[in-house]
């Protein structure tokens, strides 16, 4: 698949997400309703003394799955066991995990629609019950025996959430899905990071490098970044709105925010579909990506900025997307050509 630029700035790096990360929710920006309701739980479990419910956190990457869940465990006073669904292999794996866990503990599993079947299975009476019933040795000797496990919280992270079983999603009491943040609250966002990265820029260039950051804070973050680095070798460092302008445009990054595989797929729609309605199916085989991801990572930032509907009977583009990718709306055969 053809290089995607806007890909590499949505993925983490990790020293430098970890110096900019908000660590409490006084300075977790946007997102109020999900925060809101957060801080209750927390606070609430505190109250009574007692270990906070499981949660589920969902959303399109680098909008801050990863930093709540720091920040409920940072909350509730306990220490934050990280690990992954791909990397949980083996029954033993979970079974590990779990039992060096303390009372109160977060155990958050990122990617967790990425987990085995069947250890999400084991994963049910421990998040039920909090015990363990594993299976010991093979054929006719192998015998279930029982473990009881500290109460723990578990944090579950997932980009699809349409990938976990209902079973699952019922075992998770708070779940909470995150959605892309305006221009403002980006804004705030790269004002806070240059703050710490102690790089002086205006609001208005803060703003500038907002607008087209794909709704995505991590994104964001990683703009200001690149923008620095334009500032402080083409100028003073100091970052306006023109510098962060031209550096932006030095970078090819777009406009409106769009990155290379929200183009292709309005593209597509445009010049493969007529511009639409097409079913999920077809529009994933043709621009190669799965229709999950599609669904649940593409689609609503491009529905949220109007330039793609979703009707009964399909996708389909608006006069934005015409209007975006300079084609027209006339010429199915025209298009074609260009
Ligand atoms: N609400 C916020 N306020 C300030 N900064 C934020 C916020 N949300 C995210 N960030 C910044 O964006 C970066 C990416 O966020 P995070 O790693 O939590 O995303 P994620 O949802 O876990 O992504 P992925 O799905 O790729 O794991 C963080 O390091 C943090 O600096
Ligand atoms: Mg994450």
């Amino acid at each position: 698949m053809a290089e995607r630029p806007l890909d590499s700035l949505n993925s983490p790096d990790s020293a430098l997400e970890f110096s900019l990360r908000p660590a409490l929710f006084s300075d977790f920006t946007g997102q109020h309703k999900v925060k809101e309701r957060l801080e209750i739980a927390v606070a609430a479990a505190k109250q009574r003394r007692d270990v906070l419910d499981h949660v589920l956190l969902n959303g399109p990457p680098g909008l801050g799955k990863t930093t709540l869940a720091n920040i409920i465990a940072k909350s509730v006073g306990a220490s934050l066991k990280n690990t992954s669904g791909p990397t949980i292999e083996k029954a033993g794996d979970l079974a590990g995990l779990l039992t060096n866990l303390e009372q109160g503990d977060v155990l958050f599993i990122d990617e967790i629609h990425r987990m085995q079947k069947n250890i999400e299975e084991y994963l049910y009476p421990a998040m039920e019950d909090f015990m363990l019933d594993i299976v010991i040795d093979q054929g006719p000797n192998a015998r279930s025996v029982r473990i009881n496990l500290p109460k723990f919280t578990l944090v579950g992270a997932t980009t699809r959430s349409g990938l976990l079983s209902s079973p699952f999603l019922s075992r998770f009491p708070i779940k909470e899905r995150l959605d892309y943040y305006t221009a403002d609250q980006l804004q705030h966002i790269v004002i806070r990071s240059a703050r710490l990265l102690n790089v002086g820029i205006e609001e208005v260039g803060a703003l500038e490098i907002a607008r087209r950051s794909r709704g995505t804070p991590r994104i964001a973050n990683n703009l200001l970044r690149r923008v620095r680095d334009y500032a402080q070798v083409r100028h003073d460092g100091h970052v306006t709105q023109t510098i962060a302008d031209q550096g932006l445009a030095m970078l090819d990054i777009d406009e409106n925010g769009l990155d290379e595989m929200d183009k292709r797929i309005l593209e597509t729609i445009i010049v493969r579909f007529d511009g639409g309605p097409v079913g999920i199916n077809s529009l994933a085989v043709a621009v190669g990506e799965e229709p999950d991801t599609l669904e649940e990572v593409y689609e609503p930032y491009l529905i949220m900025e109007g330039y793609l509907k979703r009707t009964s009977q399909g996708r389909t583009v608006t006069q934005l997307s015409y209007k975006k990718l300079g084609l027209s709306q006339q010429g199915g055969e025209q298009n074609r050509l260009l």
